[in-house]
Protein backbone atom coordinates (compact mmCIF):
# COMPACT_ATOMS: atom_id res chain seq x y z
CA UNK A 1 0.00 0.00 0.00
CA UNK A 2 1.37 3.55 -0.96
CA UNK A 3 2.29 5.56 2.11
CA UNK A 4 0.76 9.03 2.27
CA UNK A 5 2.84 10.75 4.58
CA UNK A 6 1.56 13.72 6.38
CA UNK A 7 2.44 16.37 8.75
CA UNK A 8 0.19 17.67 11.03
CA UNK A 9 0.42 21.22 13.24
CA UNK A 10 -2.27 21.91 16.10
CA UNK A 11 -2.06 25.43 17.79
CA UNK A 12 -6.04 25.89 18.11
CA UNK A 13 -5.46 26.72 21.83
CA UNK A 14 -3.10 26.27 24.70
CA UNK A 15 -0.87 23.27 23.00
CA UNK A 16 1.73 23.83 20.24
CA UNK A 17 1.41 20.36 18.48
CA UNK A 18 3.10 18.54 15.64
CA UNK A 19 2.69 15.03 14.05
CA UNK A 20 4.02 13.14 11.75
CA UNK A 21 0.63 10.83 10.56
CA UNK A 22 1.05 8.07 7.87
CA UNK A 23 -2.32 6.57 6.59
CA UNK A 24 -4.26 8.28 8.97
CA UNK A 25 -3.59 5.61 11.14
CA UNK A 26 -0.21 5.29 12.17
CA UNK A 27 1.69 7.70 13.95
CA UNK A 28 5.14 8.08 13.56
CA UNK A 29 5.41 11.23 16.24
CA UNK A 30 3.10 12.66 18.05
CA UNK A 31 4.57 16.44 19.78
CA UNK A 32 3.14 18.25 22.21
CA UNK A 33 4.23 21.15 24.33
CA UNK A 34 1.86 22.91 26.72
CA UNK A 35 1.52 25.79 28.15
CA UNK A 36 -0.85 24.80 30.99
CA UNK A 37 1.79 25.72 33.79
CA UNK A 38 2.03 29.24 32.19
CA UNK A 39 -2.04 29.92 32.05
CA UNK A 40 -2.25 28.27 35.52
CA UNK A 41 -1.21 31.26 36.68
CA UNK A 42 -4.06 33.45 35.47
CA UNK A 43 -6.61 30.67 36.11
CA UNK A 44 -7.16 30.12 32.65
CA UNK A 45 -5.79 30.69 28.52
CA UNK A 46 -4.63 33.99 28.13
CA UNK A 47 -5.03 34.39 24.57
CA UNK A 48 -2.41 36.63 23.87
CA UNK A 49 0.15 34.83 25.64
CA UNK A 50 -1.21 31.74 23.58
CA UNK A 51 -0.07 33.38 20.86
CA UNK A 52 3.16 34.76 21.87
CA UNK A 53 4.19 30.64 23.12
CA UNK A 54 2.71 29.18 20.03
CA UNK A 55 5.13 31.30 17.81
CA UNK A 56 8.34 30.38 20.17
CA UNK A 57 7.53 26.87 20.00
CA UNK A 58 6.42 25.94 16.78
CA UNK A 59 9.41 25.43 14.64
CA UNK A 60 10.96 23.66 17.55
CA UNK A 61 8.12 21.23 18.11
CA UNK A 62 7.64 20.71 14.21
CA UNK A 63 11.49 19.66 14.11
CA UNK A 64 10.68 17.18 16.77
CA UNK A 65 8.41 15.52 14.84
CA UNK A 66 10.42 15.17 12.04
CA UNK A 67 13.39 13.99 13.74
CA UNK A 68 11.07 11.12 15.88
CA UNK A 69 9.62 10.40 12.66
CA UNK A 70 12.65 10.12 10.89
CA UNK A 71 11.86 11.93 8.01
CA UNK A 72 12.74 15.07 6.58
CA UNK A 73 10.14 18.13 5.03
CA UNK A 74 11.16 16.23 1.77
CA UNK A 75 9.56 13.16 2.35
CA UNK A 76 6.38 14.24 3.24
CA UNK A 77 3.15 13.93 0.62
CA UNK A 78 1.17 16.93 2.56
CA UNK A 79 0.75 19.52 5.01
CA UNK A 80 -1.92 19.65 7.10
CA UNK A 81 -3.34 22.28 10.00
CA UNK A 82 -6.35 23.05 12.51
CA UNK A 83 -7.83 26.64 11.00
CA UNK A 84 -10.63 26.17 13.06
CA UNK A 85 -12.59 26.72 15.73
CA UNK A 86 -10.34 28.34 18.49
CA UNK A 87 -8.47 31.10 19.05
CA UNK A 88 -7.92 33.04 16.63
CA UNK A 89 -4.50 34.56 17.45
CA UNK A 90 -3.46 31.02 18.23
CA UNK A 91 -4.69 29.25 15.31
CA UNK A 92 -3.06 31.55 12.99
CA UNK A 93 0.25 31.12 14.17
CA UNK A 94 -0.58 27.09 13.09
CA UNK A 95 -1.87 27.95 9.80
CA UNK A 96 0.65 30.61 8.37
CA UNK A 97 3.58 28.18 9.58
CA UNK A 98 1.84 25.72 7.33
CA UNK A 99 1.52 27.72 4.35
CA UNK A 100 4.68 28.62 4.45
CA UNK A 101 6.02 25.40 4.54
CA UNK A 102 3.72 23.81 1.89
CA UNK A 103 4.73 26.47 -0.36
CA UNK A 104 8.23 26.27 -0.04
CA UNK A 105 7.93 22.68 -0.59
CA UNK A 106 5.13 22.85 -3.08
CA UNK A 107 3.24 20.19 -0.75
CA UNK A 108 -0.57 20.10 -0.66
CA UNK A 109 -2.17 22.16 1.85
CA UNK A 110 -5.21 20.74 4.21
CA UNK A 111 -7.19 22.66 6.63
CA UNK A 112 -8.37 20.81 9.16
CA UNK A 113 -11.73 21.42 11.54
CA UNK A 114 -10.42 20.54 15.00
CA UNK A 115 -13.54 18.83 16.12
CA UNK A 116 -13.24 16.42 12.36
CA UNK A 117 -9.36 15.89 14.40
CA UNK A 118 -11.19 14.96 18.30
CA UNK A 119 -13.34 12.38 16.34
CA UNK A 120 -10.86 11.29 13.87
CA UNK A 121 -8.37 10.76 17.04
CA UNK A 122 -10.39 7.43 17.53
CA UNK A 123 -9.07 5.80 13.77
CA UNK A 124 -4.83 6.06 15.89
CA UNK A 125 -6.01 3.18 17.86
CA UNK A 126 -8.85 1.53 16.37
CA UNK A 127 -8.05 0.15 13.23
CA UNK A 128 -10.85 -1.85 12.66
CA UNK A 129 -13.15 1.49 13.14
CA UNK A 130 -15.27 2.82 10.32
CA UNK A 131 -17.80 4.84 9.19
CA UNK A 132 -20.86 5.03 10.14
CA UNK A 133 -20.78 5.33 13.92
CA UNK A 134 -22.40 7.65 16.67
CA UNK A 135 -19.81 9.87 18.32
CA UNK A 136 -19.97 12.21 21.52
CA UNK A 137 -17.90 14.89 21.55
CA UNK A 138 -16.96 16.55 24.58
CA UNK A 139 -14.35 19.05 24.99
CA UNK A 140 -13.69 22.49 26.60
CA UNK A 141 -15.03 24.68 24.08
CA UNK A 142 -17.38 22.14 22.69
CA UNK A 143 -20.21 19.19 23.32
CA UNK A 144 -21.76 17.91 20.25
CA UNK A 145 -23.71 14.82 19.72
CA UNK A 146 -23.13 13.57 15.66
CA UNK A 147 -24.18 10.99 13.18
CA UNK A 148 -20.66 9.96 11.70
CA UNK A 149 -21.67 9.02 8.11
CA UNK A 150 -18.62 9.24 6.84
CA UNK A 151 -15.17 10.01 6.60
CA UNK A 152 -15.34 13.72 7.06
CA UNK A 153 -19.50 13.97 6.95
CA UNK A 154 -21.36 14.05 9.88
CA UNK A 155 -24.61 14.75 10.93
CA UNK A 156 -25.10 16.72 14.41
CA UNK A 157 -27.74 15.44 16.59
CA UNK A 158 -27.57 17.41 19.04
CA UNK A 159 -25.08 20.43 20.81
CA UNK A 160 -24.67 22.02 23.91
CA UNK A 161 -27.65 25.23 24.67
CA UNK A 162 -24.78 27.16 26.70
CA UNK A 163 -21.60 25.72 28.46
CA UNK A 164 -19.81 22.91 27.25
CA UNK A 165 -19.30 20.02 29.31
CA UNK A 166 -14.92 20.92 29.50
CA UNK A 167 -15.99 24.53 30.50
CA UNK A 168 -18.43 23.35 32.97
CA UNK A 169 -15.80 21.23 34.80
CA UNK A 170 -13.53 24.07 34.64
CA UNK A 171 -15.72 26.57 36.44
CA UNK A 172 -17.17 24.09 39.00
CA UNK A 173 -13.30 23.30 39.79
CA UNK A 174 -12.64 26.90 40.00
CA UNK A 175 -15.69 27.27 43.00
CA UNK A 176 -14.84 24.15 44.65
CA UNK A 177 -11.07 25.61 45.29
CA UNK A 178 -9.32 22.98 42.70
CA UNK A 179 -7.76 25.61 40.24
CA UNK A 180 -7.37 25.22 36.54
CA UNK A 181 -7.06 22.88 34.23
CA UNK A 182 -10.18 21.74 36.21
CA UNK A 183 -11.28 18.54 34.47
CA UNK A 184 -8.36 16.24 35.41
CA UNK A 185 -8.24 18.14 39.14
CA UNK A 186 -12.18 16.96 39.91
CA UNK A 187 -11.36 13.06 38.13
CA UNK A 188 -8.69 12.46 40.24
CA UNK A 189 -10.40 14.29 43.54
CA UNK A 190 -13.90 12.78 42.42
CA UNK A 191 -12.22 8.99 43.31
CA UNK A 192 -12.46 9.76 46.88
CA UNK A 193 -15.71 11.07 47.16
CA UNK A 194 -19.68 10.23 47.15
CA UNK A 195 -21.32 10.34 43.77
CA UNK A 196 -24.73 10.53 45.47
CA UNK A 197 -23.69 12.91 48.09
CA UNK A 198 -25.48 15.74 46.59
CA UNK A 199 -28.52 15.43 43.83
CA UNK A 200 -27.42 17.86 41.51
CA UNK A 201 -29.75 18.70 38.20
CA UNK A 202 -29.70 16.71 35.41
CA UNK A 203 -31.22 19.12 33.12
CA UNK A 204 -32.89 17.71 30.03
CA UNK A 205 -34.19 19.89 26.91
CA UNK A 206 -37.70 20.02 25.58
CA UNK A 207 -37.29 20.65 22.25
CA UNK A 208 -34.02 18.49 21.37
CA UNK A 209 -33.77 15.29 23.57
CA UNK A 210 -30.20 15.65 22.15
CA UNK A 211 -29.00 18.69 23.64
CA UNK A 212 -27.64 19.06 26.37
CA UNK A 213 -27.31 22.53 28.82
CA UNK A 214 -24.83 22.31 31.88
CA UNK A 215 -25.27 26.11 32.84
CA UNK A 216 -28.23 25.01 35.29
CA UNK A 217 -25.83 22.27 36.92
CA UNK A 218 -22.96 25.07 37.25
CA UNK A 219 -25.60 27.42 39.17
CA UNK A 220 -26.75 24.10 41.38
CA UNK A 221 -22.83 23.64 42.55
CA UNK A 222 -22.57 27.75 43.04
CA UNK A 223 -26.18 27.41 44.60
CA UNK A 224 -24.96 25.04 47.31
CA UNK A 225 -21.75 26.00 48.08
CA UNK A 226 -23.49 29.31 49.23
CA UNK A 227 -26.09 27.82 51.19
CA UNK A 228 -23.31 25.88 52.74
CA UNK A 229 -21.44 29.17 53.63
CA UNK A 230 -24.99 30.98 55.03
CA UNK A 231 -25.27 27.99 57.19
CA UNK A 232 -21.75 27.83 58.46
CA UNK A 233 -21.14 23.94 57.20
CA UNK A 234 -17.82 23.03 55.80
CA UNK A 235 -19.05 21.11 52.33
CA UNK A 236 -16.74 18.26 51.11
CA UNK A 237 -14.92 18.96 48.07
CA UNK A 238 -14.69 15.09 47.44
CA UNK A 239 -18.30 14.59 47.78
CA UNK A 240 -19.66 17.78 45.92
CA UNK A 241 -16.95 16.70 43.14
CA UNK A 242 -17.58 13.63 42.61
CA UNK A 243 -21.69 14.47 42.56
CA UNK A 244 -21.40 16.82 39.93
CA UNK A 245 -19.34 14.51 37.51
CA UNK A 246 -21.67 11.88 38.16
CA UNK A 247 -24.55 14.24 36.94
CA UNK A 248 -22.37 15.17 33.78
CA UNK A 249 -21.85 11.93 33.43
CA UNK A 250 -25.07 10.62 34.10
CA UNK A 251 -26.85 13.24 30.98
CA UNK A 252 -24.17 12.40 28.42
CA UNK A 253 -23.87 8.99 29.24
CA UNK A 254 -28.53 8.79 28.58
CA UNK A 255 -27.72 11.10 25.35
CA UNK A 256 -25.52 8.99 23.64
CA UNK A 257 -26.80 5.86 24.63
CA UNK A 258 -31.01 7.29 23.09
CA UNK A 259 -28.86 8.01 20.32
CA UNK A 260 -27.77 4.29 19.64
CA UNK A 261 -31.28 2.97 20.27
CA UNK A 262 -32.76 5.93 17.95
CA UNK A 263 -30.00 5.51 14.75
CA UNK A 264 -29.88 1.64 15.15
CA UNK A 265 -26.14 1.73 14.84
CA UNK A 266 -24.03 -0.81 17.33
CA UNK A 267 -20.54 1.43 17.37
CA UNK A 268 -20.65 4.21 19.99
CA UNK A 269 -16.79 6.38 20.04
CA UNK A 270 -16.04 9.24 22.46
CA UNK A 271 -13.74 12.05 21.77
CA UNK A 272 -12.56 15.21 22.90
CA UNK A 273 -10.57 16.53 26.60
CA UNK A 274 -13.50 15.50 28.61
CA UNK A 275 -13.25 11.93 27.12
CA UNK A 276 -10.02 11.48 29.40
CA UNK A 277 -12.55 11.32 32.52
CA UNK A 278 -12.12 8.01 34.11
CA UNK A 279 -15.78 7.91 35.61
CA UNK A 280 -17.63 8.77 31.59
CA UNK A 281 -14.97 6.69 30.16
CA UNK A 282 -16.44 3.60 32.41
CA UNK A 283 -20.41 4.75 32.56
CA UNK A 284 -20.25 4.97 28.74
CA UNK A 285 -18.72 1.59 28.47
CA UNK A 286 -20.80 -0.21 30.88
CA UNK A 287 -23.69 1.55 28.66
CA UNK A 288 -22.09 -0.31 25.36
CA UNK A 289 -21.20 -3.44 27.00
CA UNK A 290 -25.35 -3.74 28.55
CA UNK A 291 -26.17 -3.07 25.26
CA UNK A 292 -23.91 -5.18 23.61
CA UNK A 293 -22.74 -2.75 21.33
CA UNK A 294 -18.94 -1.80 20.44
CA UNK A 295 -17.37 1.28 22.33
CA UNK A 296 -14.08 3.07 20.85
CA UNK A 297 -12.26 5.86 22.79
CA UNK A 298 -8.93 7.28 22.45
CA UNK A 299 -6.19 6.99 24.65
CA UNK A 300 -6.43 9.79 27.30
CA UNK A 301 -3.34 11.66 25.52
CA UNK A 302 -5.22 10.90 22.32
CA UNK A 303 -8.24 13.12 24.25
CA UNK A 304 -6.72 16.16 24.43
CA UNK A 305 -5.23 18.64 22.11
CA UNK A 306 -2.95 17.18 19.92
CA UNK A 307 -1.50 17.14 16.38
CA UNK A 308 -2.00 13.25 15.30
CA UNK A 309 -5.61 13.55 15.49
CA UNK A 310 -5.62 16.37 12.88
CA UNK A 311 -3.03 14.14 10.80
CA UNK A 312 -5.25 11.37 11.13
CA UNK A 313 -8.54 13.57 9.80
CA UNK A 314 -6.48 15.26 7.07
CA UNK A 315 -5.70 11.95 6.01
CA UNK A 316 -9.37 11.28 4.26
CA UNK A 317 -9.36 14.87 3.41
CA UNK A 318 -6.74 14.40 1.52
CA UNK A 319 -8.18 11.03 -0.10
CA UNK A 320 -10.96 13.04 -0.95
CA UNK A 321 -9.21 15.43 -3.12
CA UNK A 322 -9.63 18.88 -0.45
CA UNK A 323 -6.69 21.01 -1.03
CA UNK A 324 -6.89 24.31 0.16
CA UNK A 325 -5.27 27.19 -1.10
CA UNK A 326 -2.46 30.01 -0.18
CA UNK A 327 -5.91 31.89 0.98
CA UNK A 328 -6.30 29.76 4.20
CA UNK A 329 -7.43 31.75 7.25
CA UNK A 330 -8.02 30.92 10.88
CA UNK A 331 -11.98 30.64 11.72
CA UNK A 332 -12.45 31.45 15.22
CA UNK A 333 -15.96 29.61 15.08
CA UNK A 334 -15.33 27.44 12.02
CA UNK A 335 -18.80 25.12 12.31
CA UNK A 336 -18.80 21.00 12.11
CA UNK A 337 -19.11 19.90 8.43
CA UNK A 338 -17.82 23.40 6.75
CA UNK A 339 -15.41 23.37 4.81
O1 LIG B 1 -10.22 18.88 23.82
P1 LIG B 1 -9.51 19.77 24.75
O2 LIG B 1 -8.08 19.44 25.11
O3 LIG B 1 -9.52 21.24 24.23
C1 LIG B 1 -10.62 21.79 23.56
O4 LIG B 1 -10.74 21.56 22.33
O5 LIG B 1 -11.43 22.43 24.25
O6 LIG B 1 -10.40 19.83 26.07
C2 LIG B 1 -10.02 20.53 27.20
C3 LIG B 1 -11.10 20.35 28.24
C4 LIG B 1 -10.89 21.21 29.47
O7 LIG B 1 -12.11 21.84 29.80
C5 LIG B 1 -10.50 20.19 30.53
O8 LIG B 1 -10.89 20.57 31.85
C6 LIG B 1 -11.27 18.97 30.07
O9 LIG B 1 -11.16 18.99 28.67
N1 LIG B 1 -10.68 17.74 30.60
C7 LIG B 1 -11.32 16.90 31.45
C8 LIG B 1 -10.40 15.89 31.78
N2 LIG B 1 -9.23 16.14 31.12
C9 LIG B 1 -9.42 17.28 30.40
N3 LIG B 1 -12.57 16.94 31.94
C10 LIG B 1 -12.93 15.96 32.79
N4 LIG B 1 -12.10 14.96 33.17
C11 LIG B 1 -10.83 14.87 32.70
N5 LIG B 1 -10.03 13.88 33.08
ZN1 LIG C 1 -9.68 20.34 21.49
Amino acid sequence: MEEIKILAIESSCDETAAAVVVNGRDVRSNIISSQINLHTLYGGVVPEIASRKHVENINYVIQEALDQASVSLDDLDAIAVTYGPGLVGALLVGVAEAKAIAYAKGLPLIGVHHIEGHISANYIENKDLEPPYICLVVSGGHSHLVKVTDYGEYEILGRTRDDAAGEAFDKVARAIGLGYPGGPKIDKVAKEGNPDAVDFPRASIADNQYDFSFSGLKSAVLNYLNQCEMKGITYNQADVAASFQKAVVDVLTDHAMMAIDESGMDKLAIAGGVASNSALRRSIQEACERKGISFYSPSPILCTDNAAMIGAAAYYEYQKGVRHGWDLNAIPNLKLGER
